[in-house]
């Protein structure tokens, strides 16, 4: 199972694409439906689709996965009497397979059959998408449910977040315990250290300085460094995200504290807690269609 993409719907999509391509440095996969599809060195034909609507939300995120993990995850959604729906990708790549609403609205598409691409070598495009963040009121419970429902492992709980992952690496997405329910973050996987600080960079060229970073997390051991997109959302240069084994030690929050003035292993920079807390509302899940049977 990978983390693939995330599908946001935007008022103004042709200034957030330009953004994305100009500025954040992917580069862009072509124009379809007046969605706007944006994509990084890797072999996923994109990794951000941005779609023209009236307000922003949500629609997706998107994980792919083999025929077994898909008709595993069929039969576990279907008892679980979550809000879900059998789904035909029109996105780029095509595939098919489900759409699962989580108890707080979270939506995680999941598909097979999704076509992949030539990697673009010697680039310095953004690889893949590391990680996508939730924000949720209850988020232990929500990281009870995608274990049982999706199948996903928590990696580490610390006092602001539960990590989960779905394959080998520490976390493909978390739930931050933040009282309301919206998108936390969206983290871009860079080729290696250099990558995030040549991002900072030309984001610097543009006027912007991170929001908080460049530093580096304790869970994940993850190299950060996070802005808020002009079209609203918290974007993140990262690299690195730690390999964890099958039977990874699950870390509870005691086992991640900080010394004091410290909330990352460098301490070199601030962090712009009121900047971010408000671009963490600017995008929330919103479902545009009914339940359905799975099976
Ligand atoms: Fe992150």
């Amino acid at each position: 199972m990978q983390l693939r993409s995330i599908e946001l719907v935007l008022p103004n999509v042709a200034d957030a694409a330009a953004f994305m391509t100009d500025i954040w440095g992917m580069a862009s996969a072509g124009v379809k439906n007046q969605t706007h599809y944006l994509r990084g060195s890797g072999s996923f034909p994109y990794l951000v689709a941005l779609e023209q609507g009236e307000r922003n939300f949500v629609r997706s995120v998107t994980f792919v996965c083999t025929e077994q993990e898909l008709a595993a995850l069929k039969q576990r959604v279907a008892d679980s009497g979550l809000a879900a729906c059998p789904t035909q990708s029109t996105d780029l790549g095509g595939g098919e397979g489900i759409i699962v609403e989580l108890k707080e609205g979270e939506l995680f598409r999941f598909l097979v059959n999704a076509e992949e691409v030539d990697p673009i070598e010697g680039s310095d495009l953004p690889v893949k998408l590391t990680h996508v963040v939730c924000n949720a009121i209850d988020a232990e419970a929500t990281g009870d449910l995608v274990e049982k429902i999706l199948n996903f492992k928590v990696s580490d709980r610390t006092k602001g977040m539960v990590f989960v992952r779905c394959n080998n690496a520490h976390h493909s997405t978390a739930f931050a315990r933040a009282g309301f329910a919206s998108l936390n973050h969206i983290a871009f996987e860079m080729e290696d250290m250099d990558g995030v600080m040549r991002g900072i960079g030309r984001l610097r060229d543009h006027g912007m300085v991170p929001s908080w970073g460049p530093g580096r997390h304790g869970p994940g051991d993850n190299v950060f460094a996070y802005f808020i997109a002009p079209f609203g959302p918290v974007v993140e240069f990262s690299t690195a995200v730690e390999k964890v084994p099958d039977d990874y030690q699950v870390g509870a929050p005691e086992d991640w504290t900080w010394p004091e003035n410290r909330i990352d292993q460098w301490g070199m920079s601030d962090k712009d807690f009121t900047g971010l807390r408000t671009a963490e509302e600017a995008f929330k899940f919103y479902r545009d269609w009914q339940s359905a049977p799975v099976l």
